[in-house]
């Protein structure tokens, strides 16, 4: 059995935040990061537009108070507002504490970080790095995790959290190059392990975001929270879905139809194409509802609108936003200087997760914690963004959150005792686990029960919701459930069997997308990106609190818990 003090799920940026802030804090600790793919390659390496904080760089009349505002109305009043409050307090912060560590900010021209505007933000605050600024980040902070001796487990699945008596004690883990399974005890365990995109059948999101963390804790008993509020990025590249980032709009271009119009002036005219993602997502998909779409021969009635740069010129295309530029050239052969781009909303994040308090310890219900269990990251749901994130809020979130959870950590650690556990029990049940799934005989292989389960969560549980439509994909997604047990494994082997891996990746998404149906099923109303048609009013006497789903193989039972309304009472939300 391997031990560390800190075990550390996901080497994104929560996670190596984390990391770095605990081996900071006390260098005597010996900490573990283990992530399924090479740190640098975790999904927040594609973050682009950037991080916000009221740096007041460029405006000066910004403030964290502002900055707090537009993120409790952003998140249709849902947001826990003691948690946004430390989120945009300590923001300008860790963003100069990043710059300490190296990452190169884009400039002024005076030398200082510069600060673009982004949706739903009403003062210009996001700090980036060109349109790279989670790749510039991570890097910085996995150069760091080598400066201070933080052990890597890269490329390791971990399969399962052992829980025990409402205490974290550690986790089972296989390597993928050769199916060697370890456990890992720990004083501490932290999930960092990022987001769920492909739950759904067009995403921003990479091919690892599979909600391994969530499903985990999911099937260890504990809860997620306001696991319905799924975001949709408006601009996803058509067809790929990859990510156009907000900067674009953010430096200037312009959602347009068929009809060569503007449309964001009939659903945000104050803020245009910067309006938040929940808003500007859904208009969109009301042009193309009505026929305002655009076809590859640019006449009406297609599924994409047009986002057009042309306007801004070469050369600020290619300062500030040339990643956009180069996947729109490379992946659908347009030059958008010289063309408008086709776009469409694309998943891009999950709002829920595991719930935590402020300090970053998981919740197993509305007034309880669990013992040597955090998160941070986007797997995690401190409720900084509610029912709907701002842009740039979640590299914000990763930064402020993980080295919060590496605080208390380095302090929960001092004086305690690694747990005991039985690791034979757990290496024989992992053993087995793997074995069946590699034994069992069926009709069916992954990426057809994946594709079909896919297409059911965004044809049933997308932009638009009834009840009628979640009915039916619940029922759909008890078939997949059946079909699961019927996969038929092609590699027996041992050596990277990446097959293996993705039929461990399919059960999460299943479990994921189980609770994000169930619990969007519950909530008859409609707030922030979650849009039911049969319930289109926010309604806050019944539904101003947060959804705790716990599963179990037989259903999911939903609770609800209070949300923290600190300094702004909700209001209607008009832009
Ligand atoms: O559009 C973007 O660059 C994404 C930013 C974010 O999700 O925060």
């Amino acid at each position: 059995m391997l031990e560390h003090d800190v075990i550390i799920v996901g080497g994104g940026l929560a996670g190596c935040r984390a990391a770095v802030e605990i081996a900071r804090l006390d260098p005597s600790l010996n900490v573990a990061v283990v992530a399924k793919t090479h740190p640098i390659r975790s999904h927040s390496v594609a973050a682009q537009g950037g991080m916000a904080a009221s740096l007041k760089n460029v405006d000066t009349q910004d403030s964290w108070e502002a900055h707090a505002f537009d993120t409790v109305k952003g998140s249709d009043y849902l947001a826990d507002q003691n948690a946004v409050e430390i989120l945009t307090r300590e923001a300008p912060d860790v963003v100069i504490d990043l710059e300490h560590m190296g990452v190169l900010f884009s400039r002024l021209e005076d030398g200082r970080i510069a600060q673009r505007a982004f949706g739903g933000h009403s003062h210009n605050r996001t700090c980036y790095a060109a349109d790279k600024t989670g790749h510039a980040i991570l890097h910085e902070l996995v150069n760091n995790l080598r400066r201070y001796g933080v052990k890597l487990y890269q490329e390791w699945y971990v399969m399962r959290l052992i829980l025990e008596e409402g205490q974290a004690k550690g986790v089972v883990m296989f390597r993928i190059e050769d199916g060697h399974i370890e456990v890992v005890r720990a004083k501490a365990v932290m999930f960092a392990t990022g987001g769920y995109g492909r739950v759904y059948n067009t995403t921003s999101n990479d091919y690892a975001s599979a909600g391994d963390g969530l499903a985990m804790t999911a099937m260890a008993g504990l809860p997620l929270e306001d696991m319905e509020f799924v975001q949709f990025h408006p601009t996803g590249l058509y067809p790929v879905g990859v990510l156009i980032s907000e900067a674009v709009r953010g430096e200037g271009a312009y959602l347009i139809n068929s009809e060569g119009e503007r449309f964001m002036e009939r659903y945000a005219p104050s803020r245009m194409e910067l309006a938040p993602r929940d808003i500007t997502s859904r208009a969109i998909a009301y042009e193309i509802r009505a026929g305002r779409g655009i076809k590859p021969d640019g006449s009406a009635g297609g599924v994409y609108v047009y986002l057009d740069l042309r306007h801004m010129g070469k050369e600020k295309i290619m300062s500030r936003v040339p990643f956009c530029w180069e996947e729109a050239h490379r992946l659908v052969g347009v030059d958008a200087v010289t063309e408008p781009m086709p776009v469409r909303p694309t998943i891009h994040y999950c709002m829920g997760g595991i719930p935590v308090n402020t300090d970053c310890q998981v919740r197993s219900g509305a007034d309880s914690i669990v013992e040597g269990f955090f998160s941070a990251g986007e797997t995690s749901c401190v409720s900084v963004h509610g029912a709907n994130r701002l842009g740039s809020n979640s590299l914000l979130e990763c930064v402020v959150y993980g080295k919060r959870a590496g605080a208390t950590i380095a302090q929960y650690v001092k004086n305690r005792k690694l747990p005991n556990i039985d690791s034979e029990r757990y290496i024989k049940e992992a053993k087995q686990q793997i074995q069946s799934l590699l034994d069992q005989p069926g009709p069916y292989r992954i990426n057809q029960v994946r594709q079909a389960f896919q297409d059911c969560m965004t044809e049933y549980c997308g932009v638009f919701r009834t009840e009628e439509l979640m009915q039916q994909g619940l029922q759909q997604l008890q078939e997949f459930q059946n079909q699961y047990s019927q996969i038929y494994l092609d590699d027996k082997g041992k050596d990277w069997n990446t097959e293996l891996v993705e039929a461990l990746e399919l059960r999460s998404l299943m479990v994921v997308g189980q609770m994000i149906m169930t619990s969007a099923n519950r909530r008859q109303e409609s707030r922030g990106a979650h849009f039911r048609e049969d319930f289109p009013q926010r309604d806050d006497n019944n539904f101003l609190k947060h959804t705790f789903a716990y599963y179990s193989p037989a259903g999911i039972d939903i609770q609800y818990a209070s949300v923290s309304i600190t300094m702004f009472q909700p209001q209607e939300r008009k832009y």
